[in-house]
């Protein structure tokens, strides 16, 4: 079989570990199923990206839906990152860990009036706007607050980001942004919108996005929208290319930082004005993995299955988009065959799996087994489906570690649930 092995997830006499830090040790404390994150990979692809653009003015909003356990948050802040939020609940984690209200943008296609008014008081950076009704709003709660709103418009460019259907964002049938006649419309509309100042316009055309033309395509046309306003004295201070790229699952070839930056800066240079990225999954998802332990094996119809204590609850993207996590042994054992199985969890469901058809080491009862890449959208969208409690998160920098999540407790499940 194959191993993912990189600078952070590495094998030392065979045992897998994180960083300096022995999986084992952490999981004699903590148990499984548990998320591991390595602290240094959150740093170094944060800085690896900030200085491809340095030739530019730009700033980077940490896309916290990946990954918003709050220490992961404050990683990114403790760095000089910004943060983009898609709720009021992601806006009180940000603002829990100290992110400063003007490194806050608030997006989402469906906010609330609550939402809009929080976003408001907070005084927030921007506020993306992907609805004229949604603009009516925003101007008629600004007007109420007696305040000017920040906006920039989620623009819709019709260009094809190549990802799988669930996660492509940027295509005409898509529910995101508006289209563009709209957007220049509403741009030039400004006496409607009193209490709204337009600072910046924006795009997100999908996530796992492998090569950057689709990216190049959607800069095109919005640098051109950017550029027509700029002429009829609209001048716009963010340009904001949203997140989306992707990362390595299974042996995918991904343009590097710089190649994405040698793409871009041409377009974005002659914009003059600040340039915003907004990547979740490039700064979490090889960051992190979930740790299953091994608890029955068994073949039927000749089929092998190896049953983990992890299921779709916890991880659901094999169920929902048939994503490939690699799985790998936290301990090789050189004199075991490779068998193909299913590797599955205990919920009452055949969608519940975490691979299919699987090269792997032929494992026992209670051996570990690690789902690599699971730092993004792995414990952001897991659930209590079958009553299981979410697993506990753990952060390592170097040989020492931290639980920054525990496992939920049986109480959690009956919260503020009421006979
Ligand atoms: N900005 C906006 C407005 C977004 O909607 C998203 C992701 C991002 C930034 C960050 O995108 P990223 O850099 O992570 O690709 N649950 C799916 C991914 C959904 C992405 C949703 N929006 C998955 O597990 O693949």
């Amino acid at each position: 079989m194959n191993y993912f092995n990189s600078k952070y997830f590495t094998y030392k006499n065979n045992e897998l570990y994180c960083e300096g830090m022995s999986l084992k040790d952490i999981l004699r404390e903590t148990g499984t199923p548990a998320y591991v994150y390595s602290q240094n990979y959150f740093i170094d692809r944060y800085n690896e990206l900030d200085s491809a653009f340095n030739e530019i003015d730009h700033n980077i909003f940490y896309a916290v839906k990946s990954n918003f356990n709050l220490s992961v948050i404050k990683t990114f802040a403790d760095i000089g990152g910004g943060v983009d939020v898609n709720s009021e609940g992601e806006l009180l984690r940000a603002l829990k860990v100290g992110v400063p209200n003007d490194k806050i943008i608030f997006s989402g296609v469906g906010k609330t009036y609550d939402e809009i008014k929080i976003a408001l008081e907070k005084d927030l950076l921007m506020i993306k706007a992907e609805s004229e009704e949604e603009l009516v709003l925003i101007n008629e709660i600004a007007t109420i607050l007696n305040k000017t709103a920040r906006v920039g418009i989620r623009v819709n460019p019709d260009v094809d980001p190549k990802t799988h259907p669930y996660i492509s964002t940027g295509l005409a049938e898509n529910k995101f942004g508006v289209d563009v006649p709209t957007a220049i419309k509403l741009y030039t509309e400004r006496d409607r919108f009193k209490n709204i100042d337009y600072t910046g316009i924006d795009m997100h055309i999908g996530s796992q996005i492998t090569t950057v033309e689709p990216f190049v395509s959607a800069v095109e046309k919005l640098s051109e929208i950017f550029l027509n306003l700029k002429k009829q004295g609209i001048k716009l201070k963010h340009f904001d290319i949203g997140g989306g790229i992707g990362v390595e699952y299974h042996h995918e070839r991904i343009f590097s930082p710089s190649e994405f930056a040698k793409a871009l800066i041409p377009i974005l240079k002659k914009l003059d004005c600040k340039v915003i990225l907004e990547p979740g999954r490039y700064l979490s998802a090889n960051a992190g993995i979930l740790i299953a332990q091994v608890l029955y094996t068994k073949v039927n119809h000749k089929k092998n299955f190896i049953i983990v204590d992890a299921a779709m609850n916890d991880l659901i993207r094999p169920s929902i988009y048939g994503a490939y996590h690699h799985i790998q042994p936290v301990q090789i054992n050189k004199s075991c065959k490779d068998i193909s199985a299913d590797i599955v969890g205990p919920v009452c469901e055949s969608g519940d799996f975490l691979a299919k058809d699987r090269n792997i080491q032929e494992c026992k009862r209670g051996d570990y087994l690690s789902v690599m890449s699971a730092g993004a959208y792995g414990s952001t969208m897991a659930s209590n489906y079958n009553a299981r409690r979410r697993p506990p998160e753990i952060l390592v920098n170097g040989s020492s570690f931290k639980v920054i999540k525990n496992r939920e407790s049986f109480e959690h499940l009956f919260f503020e649930e009421y006979l």
